[in-house]
């Protein structure tokens, strides 16, 4: 029997889940369908409960029910409990188990498709909403020399001291003086075409500047470019959670790249 599987959010017509799920399943020769599912606002646990009644294996979760599901979830991994949020879930044996795979995504695509080692580097993460936490512990079993957390309510960012050890919080002026070699922008500011305030100099030489939103080319992004820094959006990450999320559901690693270049064409 085919395999049901789908990703639940508000809006979700834009989603490219579908799409990226139906080319691993093609390639992988896994029997399986994969859906868009809008869930309204406050009725994201009753819709999810009615998809697992109706022979559901597993979803995903996007914006803005990740911490609905985190709440949800019967068990939890440690990279989901530390995120404080869960974006894929699995039905099995009754019980519904939660993951986090955006901060693996992220470090797959900076590692394997963009070719750029995080071990050693100084790493500054803007931003201290979801999209930051969820990559926190990842970026840091890379092993980077340091990871800094800049927000613009700098309390904010203080607050995740309390979940993490090995990091460096502040406000975006306190980092005035320094550089770092992977700059990952995790803030919402390019929705609005907005720049969060960095100094000059922030970006060491061959830097990587990563934007976490895709689709459009952010104020932060051309930024770095004028600071002939390396550039990416976060497609590659998209992409990359997707796997992460294929292989915790079906036990196979499909590839990524054919699929990247697929979207990007
Ligand atoms: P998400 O789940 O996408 O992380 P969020 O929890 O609302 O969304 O967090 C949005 C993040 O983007 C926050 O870190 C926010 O900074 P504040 O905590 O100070 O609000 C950051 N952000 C949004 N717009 C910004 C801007 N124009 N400049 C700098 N940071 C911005």
């Amino acid at each position: 029997m085919t395999d049901r599987y789908a990703v639940f959010g508000n809006p979700i017509s834009h989603s490219k889940s579908p799409f990226i799920h139906a080319a691993f399943a093609r390639q992988t020769g896994q029997d399986l369908t994969y859906e868009a599912i809008l869930a309204p606002l406050d009725r994201f646990a009753d819709s999810l409960e009615s998809f697992r009644q109706q022979d559901g294996k597993g979803a995903n979760v996007t914006v803005p029910f990740k911490e609905n599901a985190y709440r949800i979830a019967g068990q939890l991994t440690d990279r989901a409990e530390k995120a404080g949020a869960v974006n894929t879930l699995t039905f099995a044996n009754g019980q519904i188990s939660g993951d986090n795979t955006d901060g693996a995504g992220l470090v797959n695509d900076i590692r394997s498709n963009l070719n750029f080692s995080i071990v050693g580097k100084r790493v500054l993460l803007m931003g201290a909403g979801g999209a930051a936490r969820g990559v926190i512990l990842p970026l840091l079993a890379e092993t980077p020399a340091n990871l800094t957390i800049a927000n613009r309510t700098p309390g904010k960012a203080d607050d995740l001291r309390k979940h993490f050890s090995r990091i460096e919080t502040g406000s975006y002026q306190s980092l005035a003086g320094r550089q770092f070699d992977l700059i990952i922008n995790a803030t919402s500011s390019g929705l609005s075409d907005e720049l969060p305030p960095l100094p000059d100099d922030i970006f060491a030489e061959g830097a990587l500047a990563y934007d976490m939103m895709y689709g459009r080319e952010t104020p932060f992004m051309m930024l770095a470019r004028q600071h002939d820094a390396q550039v990416s959006d976060g497609l590659g990450m998209l992409v990359e959670q997707a796997a992460e999320a294929f292989f915790v559901w079906r036990g196979i690693r499909p590839l990524t790249a054919p699929v990247i270049a697929q979207i990007r064409r």
